[in-house]
């Protein structure tokens, strides 16, 4: 049995944060943040919202793109950088919100891949036979892990939420999945306090340390090296050749990154989807704020052949390769 994606959501807070707002918070610059990053804007939750809201609201959308009721959902599969506590899961506190009922819903830690870790566990599950329609969710409040006193990492993050309904299909679908991680590299980008390693006390937040820590230039290079590395293997995997791939929708964290990446893939820069201009870097919720705007707008067709692929903190990568179903 092949899983597909049957319906897809988005939501993103109304409050949008321009370069300009930030040049008033910290010493930086429109110029800067723009041609560094290719970033214009990004979208800030009010403080009485948490990632489970953003995520139940693209959760919703969802359910009504793929005309199913919330008690149809077997399983939620949620994935946040930012999640509401340690535990319970985001999951549950999404199934929660939106009333589905009869599904079981557990979190996965995977940073900005995490999307494309969710996909992926998701579609065993459904090829498996085990559940019929599964709710997955990236979801993500980074404005409330980001440092706003630090330069380097506030001018980066955005809020959102992306979710999708994966069922069993018979057309299209997931053709196949590449999953990755190397852990020697976790101190590259982390939130170093409030874990069982370093437990909230007055210094970890005398020192700051319940924000996003990262050494940008290195993750930099990584992020090129994976994102070339991961499209490139995917397609072999799947004996189709990147010509043959109508869209790549890469994690959406410097515009420079992506276009070093696609140079490298000798891919054609339209058919790659950015809105990293708009949101920032939106964690786990980036890729799939893109792939339903990209489906929403147009540019994504039945019979599609779609990368998505991804690279974050752990560190992580991964791609599925999807033919479009609807
Ligand atoms: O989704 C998780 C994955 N995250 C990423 O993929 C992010 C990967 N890293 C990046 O995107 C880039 O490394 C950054 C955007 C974070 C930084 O860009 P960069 O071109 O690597 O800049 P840099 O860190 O080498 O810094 C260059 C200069 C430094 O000044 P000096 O030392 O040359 O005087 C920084 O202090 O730019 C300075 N700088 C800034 N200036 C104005 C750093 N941040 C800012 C800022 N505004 N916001």
């Amino acid at each position: 049995m092949r899983a597909g994606i049957i319906g897809s959501g988005a939501y993103v807070p109304k409050k949008i944060i321009s370069n300009f707002d930030l040049e008033k918070i910290v010493d930086t610059s429109n110029q800067w943040i723009s041609e560094r990053t290719g970033i214009l804007y990004r979208r800030k939750a009010d403080d009485n919202i948490c990632s489970s809201d953003l995520g139940a609201e693209a959760a919703k959308i969802a359910l009504k793109n793929a005309n199913l009721n919330p008690e149809d959902i077997d399983l939620i599969i949620a994935a946040s950088s930012s999640p509401d506590r340690i535990f319970p899961a985001t999951a549950c506190l999404i199934q929660n919100k939106i009333g589905a009922k009869n599904a079981a819903a557990f979190d996965i830690q995977a940073a900005c891949t995490g999307f494309i870790y969710a996909v992926t566990t998701a579609a065993q599950y459904i090829s498996t036979g085990l559940y019929k329609n599964i709710l997955v969710v990236g979801c993500e409040v980074l404005s409330k892990i980001t440092d706003f006193k630090d330069r380097n990492t506030c001018v980066l993050f955005g809020d959102g939420a992306g979710a999708v309904i994966l069922s069993e299909v018979d057309y299209g679908g997931i053709i196949t999945n590449i999953l990755g991680a190397d852990g020697s590299g976790s101190e590259l980008l982390e939130l170093p306090a409030g874990g069982t390693s370093e437990p909230a006390s007055f210094d970890t937040v005398k020192e700051r340390k319940h924000y996003i820590k990262m050494r940008g230039c290195e993750v930099f290079k990584f992020a090129v090296r994976v994102l070339e590395d991961c499209t490139r293997k995917i397609a072999e995997k799947a004996n189709v050749s990147l010509k043959d791939i109508d869209y790549i929708i890469p994690h959406q964290a410097n515009i420079r990154i992506i276009e070093a990446a696609i140079k490298r893939l000798e891919y054609p820069c339209e058919r790659v989807v950015v809105n990293l201009n708009k949101y920032g870097n939106m964690s786990s919720a980036s890729i799939p704020v893109a792939l339903h705007e990209a489906y929403q707008t147009g540019k994504i067709k039945r019979g599609h052949k779609i990368i998505l692929v991804g690279f974050g903190a752990g560190l992580t990568w991964g791609a599925n390769l999807i033919e479009w179903t609807l």
